[in-house]
């Protein structure tokens, strides 16, 4: 079955510059924890708990992060300050960790592509950070599209409505609606204007792959903005065979946008968030 999930790692995180000139913007956190955590702790509960990383330089926090800090740990051993390691020491209990680096930037495509060799021939789930889901009292989303997997076993993305107007930020399909919030992808475009977008389903970063999305990204020419688009390497695969597109259950907070961050802090700590805990 799926053991894996890939991150991509490597962007820049520009729009919190300077906070990310020098911290890997996966490191930001949201009230105690770091971004790329929440999204390895969905991984895990979903049973994807082969973590593998494509990481860029300056991005050496992260494989860090995935580790012990022994000096630290030492100091607060058998003290109260201890509950603050809960989580993360749950997460190093349950999951294994690999990375490989992404030397140049050239798109998510590109990135996907770079992990090929953590991954090799068997479908894998991929988490984009940035984009933190909460589901308090259900499955998490990657949980949820592990369950239609296993159903369908062809490619899943997650979608969700957005405003037209914010269209112009995603990948948007459109598809034959099966019930359910599951969706046949018919089309697929990448960061569409308005009045080019085929609908207002803007595809989330949570995504289930097969492998053969390796040897149709090699083939992918450069899209938008000059990048390899993981969009139009899943729209040749719909072409191909089959790719849905599920609306998931839960919360999408764009924690790439200063507003979006915010937002998620001030859920995270009202409805989340434990004192005392880490
Ligand atoms: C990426 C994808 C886009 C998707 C988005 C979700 O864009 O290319 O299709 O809708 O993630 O967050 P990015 O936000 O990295 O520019």
């Amino acid at each position: 079955m799926i053991r894996k999930c890939l991150f991509p790692v490597a962007g820049y995180g520009t729009r919190f510059l300077p906070a990310t000139k020098s911290m890997p913007k996966e490191m930001l956190p949201i009230v105690n924890k770091p971004l790329v955590q929440y999204g390895v702790e969905e991984s895990i509960e979903a049973g994807l708990k082969e973590i593998a990383l494509v990481t860029g330089r300056g991005k050496r926090a992260i494989a860090d992060h995935f580790d012990i800090s022994f000096e630290l740990e030492k100091q607060i051993a058998g003290s109260s300050k201890e509950s603050y390691l809960k989580s993360i020491r749950k997460v190093l209990d349950e999951g294994t960790f690999m990375m490989t680096r992404q030397r140049e930037m050239k798109g998510l495509g590109h990135a996907i592509l770079t992990g090929e060799c953590l991954i090799g021939n068997e479908a894998f789930g991929v988490i984009l950070s940035d984009d933190l889901c909460v589901n308090c009292d259900d499955d998490g989303v990657m949980a949820q599209m592990v369950k239609l997997y296993k159903q369908f076993r062809c490619s899943i993305v997650a979608i969700q409505e957005v405003p037209m107007e914010n269209i112009e930020k995603y990948g948007v399909i459109a598809g034959d609606d099966m019930g359910d919030g599951l969706f046949r992808v018919k089309a697929m475009v990448e960061k569409p204007k308005p009045e080019d977008a085929p609908s207002n389903l803007a595809v989330i970063g949570r995504y289930i792959l097969t492998p053969d999305i390796f040897d149709i990204l090699r083939d992918t020419p450069p899209g938008k903005n000059g990048e390899v688009q993981l969009t139009d390497a899943l729209m040749t695969q719909a072409q191909n065979g089959c790719v849905l597109a599920y609306k998931f259950r839960g919360r999408r907070f764009d924690c790439g946008s200063v507003p979006g961050f915010i937002e998620a802090t001030n859920y995270v700590y009202e409805n989340i968030y434990v004192d005392g805990e880490g």
